[in-house]
């Protein structure tokens, strides 16, 4: 019957502590290996940032984030006692620019969003530059401070050069412009801010995790300084402060030496594209032979919200084959004229390669109502099953919640091995260790972040003592302040003529 039938597929999404443990320990193995050489499976990317704020910062500055659910446009006024202001535009991308022939119908598309925003919130600005060009006063009239300094979020995995220099390794994500890779985006984006003339100048690359990372220590007013900051969103990846001394690759260019420290963007979800350790399961093998990028980003497709809805379409949709799962099977079901097995409409999303959206397992696991209904609206409405039973729905929710338990127990790893890599816990100074997270997963996701704590306290070394001494805390709209942060510290940095 179904709810057995059901039990099978959940089982196959256990996580146990043994595993769970045994990741910890490959993750630090990669992770290690990333700091000594280049082309392993974690990046381990340097960023070029040596210190966290300490909440005293003060400017204006723009930022822009690309590689999340939105791209967004804002400025940000850093006050200067923890607290900042901040306006912002977000626009969907286009999907046809995220397959786009070449890079510059993608970068020419920012830029334009950037002149935009410029009008509508920074108008006196945009207007006196405007002016000081059309006069060709430009740029003798023009004061360096007329120009915005912009950080660039750029949440994709970049051989940093320096702070505003990198050179794109891959897409991830359903991103693919092949003609991208290899190029440095901040000259991408900075050619097609010229071209529309704007005062603005790209100061600063971010990843979204390291601008995450800042935010928050930015925000607690360096009373408990973060160690990590995550996203659990669209893709999933973390940046943490790891000392100079450890990471013995090359790190060319120039960088601030006296703070023996670098924050280094991960790039976890590539950890274990060998699949040494990760849980494989024949709807994972499907879900990633049917990706752009198959056999990368091996942990991202089985933590981030792009990918979670995915799975669960997969087992579903060989579920709703098996006559003897037996399930979406109302007999009187106005779609059997199109099949005679399963009353789900042929248009359904859960026909179509990434036609379950991650937010209905949130849906999903936030109903527990006895009869399920509002996973029964969900599944009518959204997914277009026809009158589906309290069975169907209890069966969508076992396997949607086993697949995203997994997900947070393998979250958990990354966090947990950065946690031992740190040596913290083992620190008497430090009663606390902070983690900002961010993305739509652990915010919507209900008890994501519970789940979370649930496996840290499963770790050896870790333990219950050691995780009531770590806080996950949201740092939300992170990437904005954090690129913002970013750019004033580049801004710093810049030498007359740069
Ligand atoms: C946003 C950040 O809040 O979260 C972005 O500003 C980040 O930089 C994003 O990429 C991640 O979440 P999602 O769910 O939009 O991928
Ligand atoms: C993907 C990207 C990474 C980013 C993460 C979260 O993993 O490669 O750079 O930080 O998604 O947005």
């Amino acid at each position: 019957g179904l709810a057995e039938h059901t039990s099978r597929v959940v089982a196959q999404f256990d996580f146990s502590d043994e595993e769970l443990n045994r990741h910890v320990d490959e993750f630090l193995k990669q992770a290690n290996a990333g700091l000594k050489q280049d082309g392993t499976s974690l990046s381990q990317i340097p960023s070029y940032v040596t210190a966290v704020p300490n909440g005293t910062e003060k400017g204006i500055y723009l930022a822009v984030d690309l590689g999340g659910t939105n791209f967004r446009v804002c400025s940000v006024s850093l006050n200067g006692d923890s607290t900042f202001n901040l306006v912002y535009n977000k626009v969907a991308i286009p999907k046809n620019l995220m397959v786009a022939k070449t890079a510059r119908d993608l970068f020419a598309f920012l830029a334009k969003q950037i002149e935009l925003f410029l009008r509508e919130h920074h108008r006196d600005h945009f207007e006196s530059a405007a002016h000081r060009r059309s006069t060709m006063s430009f740029p003798e009239g023009y004061r360096d401070e007329q120009i915005f300094r912009l950080g660039f979020t750029f949440s994709f995995p970049v051989q940093q050069l320096g702070i505003n220099k990198g050179k794109l390794i891959r897409w991830t994500k359903g991103f693919d412009i092949p003609d991208a890779v290899g190029k440095d985006v901040c000259k991408l984006l900075q050619d097609e801010i010229d071209r529309l003339g704007l005062p603005v100048k790209v100061a600063a690359l971010v990843n979204d995790t390291v601008g995450t990372l800042m935010a928050r220590s930015y925000t607690s007013a360096g009373k408990h300084r973060s160690l990590l900051g995550a996203i659990f969103g669209t893709g999933t990846n973390g940046a943490y402060i790891e000392k100079t001394a450890s990471i013995t690759k090359p790190i060319p260019g120039e960088y601030d030496k006296s703070t023996g420290e670098m924050v280094i963007n991960t790039e976890w979800g590539s950890f274990d594209n060998e699949l040494n350790v990760l849980p494989s399961t024949v709807w994972d093998q499907t879900l990633d032979r049917e990706s752009v990028n198959p056999g990368i980003q091996m942990y991202e497709k089985r933590v981030s919200g792009m990918f979670l809805g995915e799975i669960v379409r997969l087992a579903i949709n060989d579920m709703m084959k098996d006559d003897e799962a037996s399930l979406f099977r109302d007999t009187n079901s106005s779609y059997n004229d199109w099949s005679t097995t399963t009353n789900v409409s042929p248009q359904s999303g859960l026909l179509s390669q990434w036609g379950l959206d991650t937010a209905v397992l949130s849906v999903a696991a936030a109903d527990n109502t006895p009869e399920l209904s509002t996973i029964r609206q969900e599944l009518e409405n959204t997914l277009q099953v026809y009158t589906p039973s309290l069975e169907d729905a209890q069966a969508f929710k076992a396997v949607a919640g086993a697949v995203v338990r997994r997900a947070a127990r393998l979250a958990a790893v990354a966090i947990g091995a950065i946690v031992l890599q740190s040596g913290k816990l083992d620190d008497p100074e430090e009663e606390l260790i902070d983690i900002g997270v961010d993305g739509s997963l652990v915010e919507h996701y209900p008890f994501f972040r519970d789940m979370i704590y649930e496996a840290l306290r499963a770790i050896e070394g870790i333990g219950p003592s050691g995780a009531d001494k770590i806080r996950i805390g949201i740092a939300k709209d992170g990437s904005g302040v954090g690129a913002a942060l970013i750019a004033l510290i580049a801004q710093k940095m810049e030498k007359p003529g740069d």
